[in-house]
């Protein structure tokens, strides 16, 4: 694990939109797994600047969302189609047809999570994955549970995620109970793992990185991650 303490948000975005622009440099057609929620926002904004300094180019690139929330429409504007179209999408050079992320109206769930890995498979896999973590550790939206699940898989939100993302949704809206997220093979296989926490993100980075890897705290198994990289604020330590 190769980990990089940095004192401000700021400099958590720079650093992780670094870590990007690099792969990029390296393999324009990079596969990239990309997160959503309120943490990478700085890192997309940094991309987004970086693009314009013609510094990046996502001309050749793919990208593969981690998630979904399953029954809102692409255009809701709580979706992580629209979150995605917003924060990066819209502003840079990526080619529509190399963008991917699950259909959170999918009338067969079943199929909708097979279609979603065999995608990854075809895409030979990714190369650089962003991940944040839940309060709970989480990541993607692979909750605490009895077991790791491996595959893409459709999940219900635990009450805290659900009550950590309320904030998104407008008042007497409801966050969905369910969500499409993509499963450790996905994350384990990445060939390059990129956690950003925060500092209010403390405890649990703490369990995560140095306590006992459980399916209870499903960030634990990147413990056993070969090439993971943690951005992290000095609070968070
Ligand atoms: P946050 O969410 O970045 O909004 O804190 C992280 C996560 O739930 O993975």
């Amino acid at each position: 694990m190769n980990k990089i303490l940095v004192s401000s948000y700021e400099q958590l975005s720079d650093t992780a939109a670094e870590e990007v622009v690099n792969q990029l440099t390296k393999k324009p057609d990079s596969v990239l797994a990309l997160a959503t929620g309120s943490t990478p926002k700085g890192m997309y904004e940094k991309l987004i600047e970086r693009y314009h300094e013609g510094k990046v180019d996502f001309g050749q690139a793919y990208t593969v969302n981690l998630d979904e929330y399953q029954g809102l429409p692409a255009e809701h504007l709580q979706s992580y189609h629209y979150y995605m179209k917003k924060q990066l999408f819209d502003e840079v050079n990526i080619a529509s047809d190399h963008i991917y992320i699950p259909n959170g109206l999918a009338e067969d769930a079943r199929q909708e999570c097979q279609a979603y890995d065999s995608l990854i498979e075809r895409l030979n896999g990714i190369d650089l994955m962003v991940l944040g973590i839940g309060r709970n550790g989480h990541i993607a939206f692979n909750e605490p549970a009895a077991w790791f699940d491996c595959n893409t898989h459709l999940v219900r939100l635990s009450e805290s995620t659900i009550q950590a993302n309320q904030r998104f949704f407008s008042e007497g809206e409801e966050v969905p109970k369910y969500a499409y997220t993509m499963g450790m093979k996905a994350v384990m296989g990445a060939k390059q793992v990129l956690l950003l926490a925060g500092a209010d993100k403390h405890n649990i980075l703490k369990d995560a990185l140095y306590g006992r890897i459980t399916s209870a705290l499903p960030a634990s198994i990147l413990q056993l991650h070969p090439n993971l990289v943690v951005i992290c604020e000095e609070k968070a330590e």
